[in-house]
């Protein structure tokens, strides 16, 4: 049995600013979040600078990477003005996402087959900076074959539509969304990419979803911080983490590795 790869959890503190910028003052301070998680195993914060800075403001990009220890992933639009505000934060990853102003959420995934030629040569700008290029794509298979011709070494599956199946209890729904998501995973493997999944997840799906092996970072943000109300975000993290060690652990006993 090869050995399995491990799996990483990103914590998304975007949740920590909406909450700080609704009395428009200082607290709570997304950046103390992110050392708090860091210190209860993180391992990396994710934070998405939104056109309209809803929640994270250029200046908490600038902190989070002054301030943190581990990676950032830094969520954006694949517009001039982003990549102009990244070359300069030099995160350790670019996640590029589809942004609309109404959405209250990134509700679909980037479109790489339509965006193809404007992709390229962003993509390739941010890899000469050395940022590692993320597409934040639905798990469909033209999506992720071009996404592996573009040359990004990563994408992100977009689960939102299954954890949200999920969560509802459309339990058939559910099931075609997480085989998109198995067979999109194998795919892109495959093809050669580094797989990552984002989107909705908590502690059930986070454990489900740790079960596949070619998945190797889980970004989660809205559950935990919400959950973080209850029982602390340290103790969030320690539990995230649990849940998705449990998930690995049963492909190992599965013997699938
Ligand atoms: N990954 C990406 C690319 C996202 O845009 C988001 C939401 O900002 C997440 C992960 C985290 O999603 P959630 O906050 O629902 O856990």
């Amino acid at each position: 049995m090869s050995k399995l790869p491990p799996l990483r959890l990103g914590v998304n503190v975007d949740h920590v600013a909406t909450l700080r910028n609704a009395r428009a003052g200082t607290r709570p301070d997304p950046v103390r979040a992110a050392l708090a998680a860091i210190a209860a195993g993180a391992d990396g914060i994710t934070a998405h600078l939104r056109e309209d800075r809803r929640h994270i403001r250029d200046q908490d990009m600038a902190r989070l990477k002054a301030e943190i220890s581990k990676p950032l992933n830094f969520e954006m639009a694949a517009t001039e003005d982003m990549l102009k505000i990244s070359l300069a934060t030099r995160p350790h990853a670019v996640c590029l996402v589809p942004e609309r102003r109404a959405e209250l959420t990134t509700e679909g995934g980037l479109d790489v087959v339509g965006q193809h030629n404007a992709l390229a040569p962003y993509i390739a700008r941010l890899g000469d900076a050395g940022i590692r290029v993320s597409l934040f794509i639905s798990a469909e298979p033209r999506q992720i074959e071009m996404a592996a011709r573009l040359r990004a070494p990563v994408i992100e599956i977009h689960t939102g539509g299954w954890c949200d199946a999920v969560v509802d209890g459309r339990s058939a729904r559910a099931e075609a969304e997480w085989q998109r998501i198995v067979h999109g995973a194998r795919l892109a493997r495959s093809a050669g990419l580094e797989v990552h999944a984002g989107h909705g997840l908590d502690y059930g799906t986070a454990e489900t979803i740790a079960g596949l092996p070619e998945i190797v970072e889980l970004n989660i943000g809205y559950y935990m911080i919400g959950e973080a109300i209850f029982v602390g975000l340290g103790e969030t993290v320690r539990m995230m983490r649990a849940a998705m060690d449990r998930g690995r652990k049963a492909i190992a006993r599965a013997g699938t590795a």
